[in-house]
């Protein structure tokens, strides 16, 4: 198979904003679409080369010989036609949260596995430039991650739960994605009339941990991280800021007075710390368009698609695998439960 004939079920604003658009840059012919609203479904025909509309998704399943299949809707929608997907050997791409609860996503998971084919969930920001470039790292253990923070802000969600399955869902696979499965999450949570804010501690394997800075005020979105561990056997800092700027600090230098001769009486003897070479700086520049300045693929929408197609094509499961999108709804859910203390979380 060079290239594996796609459905997509659901023609909505993120859909066809943020994946429809991807598709291009995948492994993939898109065979069919498929929405209730059929402007919706022939408008995304018609823009990104569908052959076939359909307004209802189990005639779609029924007449189409497809590789695969996307469910972009709202969470029951994710759980039940997914279900159905899986049931007939299908991949099944699943935007966050593939399932209203935790053990409807088990469910999932479980026909993944009874039939064979795979699961991949949305949680585009490991495919993010900056952040695979740091597990790219990790993989070739230039970087040994010690202690994580990530600080997602994000407009007001209508509740606990909705912030938890659909905004904060993503930092904390983010999260996952570098240390691991969680063995245990602090939670704090702050309720102001307008809006939510929480703090979440999550603790690994060997004492390492992330802290969490999620939600807040104001209708805006803003996104920053930093890792400190080993780089290449040195002490080091690594900052992801706003997903396009990724620093790597290992001098340690910058920013420390110099005194003369090791340490000085006077003040008039110090000399302020200023040491380029402490930082290497990562950015895309924008001079010309090229696929590192689109934010698609920065953002990590193109990756998330190439890599579905490709775990297709290449018959292997893809990351996020299967399972993985249990780990992050396991924390949720003992948020939701707990959020003002702490939950040992049971694998
Ligand atoms: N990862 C991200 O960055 C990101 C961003 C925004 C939204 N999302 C997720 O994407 C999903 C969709 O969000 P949205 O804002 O695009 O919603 P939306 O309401 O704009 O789109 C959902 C679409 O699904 C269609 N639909 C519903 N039931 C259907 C059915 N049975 N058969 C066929 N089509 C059906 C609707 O008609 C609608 O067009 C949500 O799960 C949301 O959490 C992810």
């Amino acid at each position: 198979m060079d290239l594996a004939q796609v459905g997509f079920i659901g023609c909505g604003a993120h859909s066809t904003k943020n994946l429809f658009p991807a598709l291009h840059h995948a492994r993939c012919r898109l065979r069919a679409v498929c929405d209730l609203n059929r402007d919706f479904a022939e408008r995304n025909a018609r823009l990104f080369g569908a052959q076939a509309v359909y307004t209802d998704a189990d005639e779609m399943l029924a007449k189409e010989e497809l590789d695969g299949v996307f469910v972009v809707g709202p969470a029951e929608l994710h759980y039940q036609m997914g279900l159905k997907v899986l049931r007939r050997g299908l991949p099944l791409f699943v935007e966050k949260p593939p399932a209203p609860d935790l053990a409807s996503a088990r469910e999932l998971v479980e026909a993944a596995r009874e039939h064979k084919t795979f699961i991949m969930t949305g949680f585009m920001k490991r495919h993010g430039l900056a952040y695979a470039k740091v597990r790219e790292f990790i993989l070739e253990k230039r970087f040994v991650p010690a202690t994580g923070f990530f600080k997602y802000l994000h407009w007001p969600a209508k509740n606990l739960r909705s912030m938890l399955m659909t905004m904060s869902i993503h930092p904390i696979d983010l999260a996952i994605s570098f240390f691991g499965e969680p063995t245990e999450v602090t939670s704090h949570l702050h309720e102001h009339p307008d809006a939510l804010s929480l703090a979440l501690t999550l603790r690994f394997d060997g004492g390492r941990w992330a802290q969490l800075m999620l939600g807040g005020f104001g209708p805006r979105i803003q996104e920053h991280a930093e890792w400190t561990g080993r780089f290449d056997g040195k002490d080091a800092l690594l900052v992801a800021d706003n997903i396009q700027h990724l620093e790597l600090h290992t001098h340690g230098r910058n920013g420390i007075d110099r005194a003369p001769k090791g340490r000085a009486t006077d003040l008039h003897d110090v000399s302020t710390g200023f040491d380029l070479q402490d930082i290497q700086v990562w950015r895309p520049d924008y001079g010309l368009q090229n696929l590192t300045q689109s934010s698609l693929f920065s953002m990590g929408y193109a990756g998330e698609i190439r890599e579905f197609a490709n775990a297709i094509v290449e018959k292997r499961e893809p990351n996020p695998g299967t399972g993985d999108v249990l780990k992050a709804m396991r924390v949720a859910e003992a948020v939701f439960a707990k959020p003002i203390g702490t939950t040992v979380l049971e694998a």
